[in-house]
Parts: structure tokens; sequence; C-alpha cells
């Protein structure tokens, strides 16, 4: 049996924390002989509330969870920590763009990034999916300098999954038929789900589909399905949020197969023309717990047109936390 590792999630008591929690300890993110130690952290009044969930994973008797620590001190959370889920954010509200809750989580993402450098393993894999994901991952990243650039991503996996999903649906095919798919850039309504390299069942996607259809109806709806999910809920997306960061991990520590690429926020190296040290959302694929931006892709002008777009509002994103970011 290997070691176990310990896993850091913040936000643990909220409701992505419910669904990402048993997964984990069950091996559905780093392998099934791979055993974990939950290092569980959120504010103070939710203590108790985290207590019962670890009443409840205790009851699991689950093989591969090696302890449980619930805390509300980041120093705690953090300490020797392999991969950190940082979950623990604000969520919006109907009528909200993601950015708008900027100002409500910027400054907890800071505080996080200094606990992570001052106590965390310096190999630590980070996962950003409180809101706005990308903007936070940077924040975090910044404030974390004794830790490599590329350890600190941004969901993007949902977004991902999303796309898949809705292609499969339109073309009558299977998950599983669909490949290479792209989701560019920032986890907002901007994000470009770009279909000029994905093939379903080995024929080219937009062979498949009209512009029209892809262009005013396939591009909005994976945009806007947050949105959608917070109306019909009253709640945003949880479960199937909770499914995708274990995807992301999943697939960032244990490698992608086939050469299939998944969409990862990352640090931009320039890429594409992408202004270096933005929290960008790339095609990449993953092998030895590294992932690598697939090269050479060819760009339209369409793409290039959705591609700077989603740029410009990480960059301005990025210009309006210039204090959270030394
Ligand atoms: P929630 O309100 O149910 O839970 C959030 C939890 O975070 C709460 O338990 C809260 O006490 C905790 N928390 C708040 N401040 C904290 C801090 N400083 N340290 C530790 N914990 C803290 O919300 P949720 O539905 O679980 O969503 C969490 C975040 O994830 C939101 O920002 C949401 O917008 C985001 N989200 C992102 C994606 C994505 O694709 N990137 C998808 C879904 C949701
Ligand atoms: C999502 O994409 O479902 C989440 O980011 C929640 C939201 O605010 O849309």
């Amino acid at each position: 049996m290997k070691q176990p590792v310990r896993v850091t999630v913040t936000g643990a008591a909220g409701q992505i924390g419910y669904a990402l929690l048993f997964r984990i300890a069950s091996g559905a993110m780093l392998g099934e002989d791979q055993p974990v130690i939950l290092q569980l952290l959120d504010i103070t009044p939710a203590m108790d509330a985290l207590e019962g969930v670890k009443m409840e994973l205790d009851d699991c008797a689950f093989p591969l969870l090696a302890g449980v620590v619930c805390t509300d001190d980041p120093d705690v959370g953090f300490k020797d920590s392999d991969y950190a889920l940082l979950v623990g954010a604000r969520p919006r509200g109907p009528g909200m763009e993601r950015k708008d809750l900027l100002e409500a989580n910027a400054a907890i993402f800071s505080v996080q990034g200094k606990a992570i450098d001052q106590n965390a393993s310096k190999d630590i894999k980070v996962l950003v999916v409180g809101n706005p994901a990308n903007t936070n991952a940077l924040i975090t990243q910044r404030n974390a300098p004794s830790i490599p650039k590329e350890n600190f991503t941004a969901m993007m996996r949902l977004d991902h999954n999303r796309a898949k999903s809705q292609l499969a649906t339109k073309t009558g095919k299977a998950v599983t038929d669909v490949k290479n798919m792209i989701v560019w850039g920032n986890h907002s309504a901007t994000q470009y789900p770009d279909l000029s390299n994905t093939t379903v069942a080995g024929t080219p996607a937009l062979d498949l589909v009209e512009q029209d259809w892809y262009e005013n109806d396939y591009i909005p709806t994976v945009a806007q399905r947050g949105a959608a999910i917070i109306k019909a809920r009253g709640a945003s997306s949880a479960a199937s949020a909770a499914n995708a960061a274990i995807d992301h991990v999943r697939s960032w520590a244990l490698g992608t197969t086939d050469g299939d690429y998944v969409s990862m926020g990352v640090y931009s190296d320039g890429s594409y023309g992408i202004e270096e040290g933005l929290i960008y959302s790339f095609p990449c694929t993953c092998e030895n717990g590294e992932w690598t931006i697939v090269q050479g892709l060819s760009v339209s002008e369409f793409s290039q047109g959705r591609m700077k777009a989603t740029e410009a509002e990480l960059t301005e994103e990025r210009d309006g936390v210039a204090h959270l970011l030394p």
C-alpha cells in the first residue's frame, strides 16, 4: 500500500464540499490504491457542520481514508499538504456575473496563498474552484512564490464536460465519442468552447453541426450553463462541480489517455499569443503529474476573436485585484 497523501479541501462544509469529500475518500480522485488524509478547512461558524461531515466520513469506513482533520486555521489546513482544492468562497446568486464575486472572495485567496507558501509541500498541486476561479488562482499563485507557478490551476473542467455533453446530445452520440474538446479562456460568460479540433466518433464536429447552431446556440448554452442551473435550482451547481474537480485532479495526477485534451486554467507561457502570467484555460494533456499545453493548433479568425475577448476580461479582472498581487 502507498503512503497516504494529504488533501486539503477548503469550504469543506459547503454544498460542493459535501458532494466532493466522499468521492475523494473513496479513491475516485487519486486512484483506488492511494490512501488519503483529508484536511478540511472552513470558517469558525461552520465548524459544527464540518464535524457532522467528519462523522459521516467516519461512518463510511472508507478503506483509503487514513485520517480527517477539521480546522478553521489555514496554517493547520495546509500543513504538509500535497493537493489542495480551494472551494471555500461565496457563490453567486441570480443576476450576478462570477466576476461580481471578486470583491467578496479575492481576499480569501491571498490569505490562503500565503498559508500554502508557508505550510504546504513544495510540490503541492492546487485547484481553485471558488469563483471567479481563474483570477482567484492567480491571486493564490502570486501569494505563494516558493511554489512553482505551474502548480496552480483553475477549474474549467465543468465547462469542458458541459461542452462534451451538449455536443454528444446534439449529434446523438455518446460522450465517449467526443474527443479533443477545448474550452479557452475564463470560467465566465466569455469562455470559448471551440469545436475546431473536436471529433465525434472520428468525424470533425464542425461537419456535423450548423455554424448557426454552433455560434448562436451551443456557445451561449455552454457558457451560460452555470446561470441556468442557478435559475432552476435556486443554488449554484454542486454535484457537477465536485465531479469536475475530481476529473481535473485525476487527469493531472494520473494522466490523460490517448492524447485526448482536457481544458485546464493554467499559467500562460504566452502560447497562442495569450499574455504570459494569466491563468487562462488551454487544451492540455497530462503525464507524470505535469500538464502540457497542446501546441500547434491552427486558430481561425473567428477563434482568435473569441480567445482575445476572454483574455481581455482576464486582464481586466487581474487589474482589479492588483493590490492583492505581490
Ligand atoms: P457554499 O456557500 O455552499 O459553500 C462555501 C463554503 O465555503 C462554506 O462552507 C463557507 O463557510 C466556506 N468558506 C467561506 N469563506 C471561507 C474561507 N475563508 N476559508 C474556508 N472556507 C470558507 O458554496 P458552494 O456551492 O460550495 O460553492 C463554492 C464556490 O465554488 C463558489 O464560489 C462557487 O461560485 C464556486 N463554483 C465554481 C465552479 C467552477 O466551475 N469553477 C463551479 C461551481 C461552483
Ligand atoms: C458554474 O459554472 O456552475 C459555477 O461557476 C457556478 C456559477 O456561478 O455559475
